[in-house]
């Protein structure tokens, strides 16, 4: 499908400038662990293929922390009556729509703002929630949220910052507290910040989320070689690679990979590069680390954010963290 209006969504300005995928390419290419940073993955297909993984059975994140969303949503509204929600890695917004179903309850009309580096989920996503919400106003910006927020205009009384999806765990420990300080610096004292975060559990459960039995979590991970011959024009032989996600419970952490079965030399012509494969090669494309309550918190106190309320989901534990600016 090719969506229209791409070009219309506005940029979100950044504070700091960031690597290119050709320098980040380069970066990784050259580790001694080959690696790629997981915002790669989400070109159009990447992102329609996302959608897919949280519709398969054994992965459980979505439905664990919608659930939770349903649960929590119309008292917190009730209690924030925000006047406007940001929305960080907004994607199809799917699990938003409890917030925007609280809002409609309780008479709150606020406007939203999705953020996200993928342009086309943020065309049909504000497509699909205007025609499902006819009072919201939705004003998406395209970008990295690691390269911060220049020009933020936070001049409503009451906002809500929500960082859903559990997707801080794709972030390193260091990157994580860089974005919430970020977050932190826009948030006023009023202002609420709702995190979602899985948690750790058996590994079983981790090791089938992350490896469902229809194969849509592989074809996610390998889509990442077709962004990298579209982008930087690579030959990369997809039946070269495959998907392999362990849990690694020294580092409470699923780590996903990309290892080479097939000796190859891919070429890059947009940067004249030449990286050789040899089996058994790999490229770590995505860490997802899972939290206890307990480190969740000193995260969010070395941010210099409180927790008001950690919300926990039953088996498969998932927690929804509402914090606020700490108090001094
Ligand atoms: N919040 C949604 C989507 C989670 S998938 C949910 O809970 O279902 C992660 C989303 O974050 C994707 O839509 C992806 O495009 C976006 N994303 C990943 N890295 C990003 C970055 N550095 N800056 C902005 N968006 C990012
Ligand atoms: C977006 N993010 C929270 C997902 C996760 O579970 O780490 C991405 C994902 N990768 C494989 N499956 C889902």
């Amino acid at each position: 499908m090719v969506v229209t209006g791409v070009d219309s969504i506005d940029v979100l300005k950044p504070r700091r400038v960031g690597n290119s995928l050709e320098d980040d390419f380069i970066v990784g290419m050259s580790s001694k662990q080959k690696f790629l940073p997981p915002k790669y993955f989400y070109d159009e297909l990447g992102s329609q293929l996302f959608d897919q993984i949280c519709d398969v059975p054994e992965y459980y994140p979505t439905r664990a922390e919608d659930g939770l969303l349903k649960e929590i949503s119309h008292s917190l509204i009730t209690d924030l009556k925000p006047d406007a929600i940001f929305e960080l890695g907004s994607g199809t917004a799917r699990k938003t729509r409890r917030i925007f179903d609280a809002c409609e309850s309780a008479n709150c009309f606020p406007d939203y703002h999705p953020i996200d580096v993928c342009p086309e989920i943020l065309v049909t996503s504000k497509e699909e929630l205007s025609s499902r919400y006819s009072w919201l106003s939705v004003y998406p910006k395209v970008g990295d949220y690691m390269k911060g927020f220049a020009g933020f205009k936070n001049s409503t009384n009451q906002n809500l910052f929500l960082f859903l999806g559990g997707t801080i765990g794709n972030l390193t420990e260091s990157e994580s507290l860089l974005l919430l300080k970020e977050v932190r610096g826009l948030m006023k004292p009023n202002d609420s910040l709702l995190l979602g975060a899985d948690l750790v559990k058996s590994p079983d459960l981790l090791h089938a989320a992350y490896n469902d039995s229809d194969g849509v979590t592989a074809k996610f991970n390998l889509n990442l070689l077709a962004v990298l011959n579209r982008r930087l024009k690579g030959d990369f032989q997809f039946q070269n690679f495959v998907h392999y996600a362990i849990y690694n419970p020294v580092k409470f952490q699923i780590e996903m990979y990309l290892v080479c079965v097939e000796n190859q030399e891919v070429y890059l012509k947009k940067i004249n590069k030449r990286i050789h494969f040899q089996i058994g090669d790999s490229i770590l494309t995505e860490v997802s680390r899972k939290f206890t309550k307990a480190r969740l918190e000193s995260l969010f106190a070395k941010a210099g954010l409180g927790v008001v309320t950690h919300f926990e989901s039953g088996v498969p534990e998932f927690a929804l963290v509402h914090a606020k600016l700490h108090k001094k």
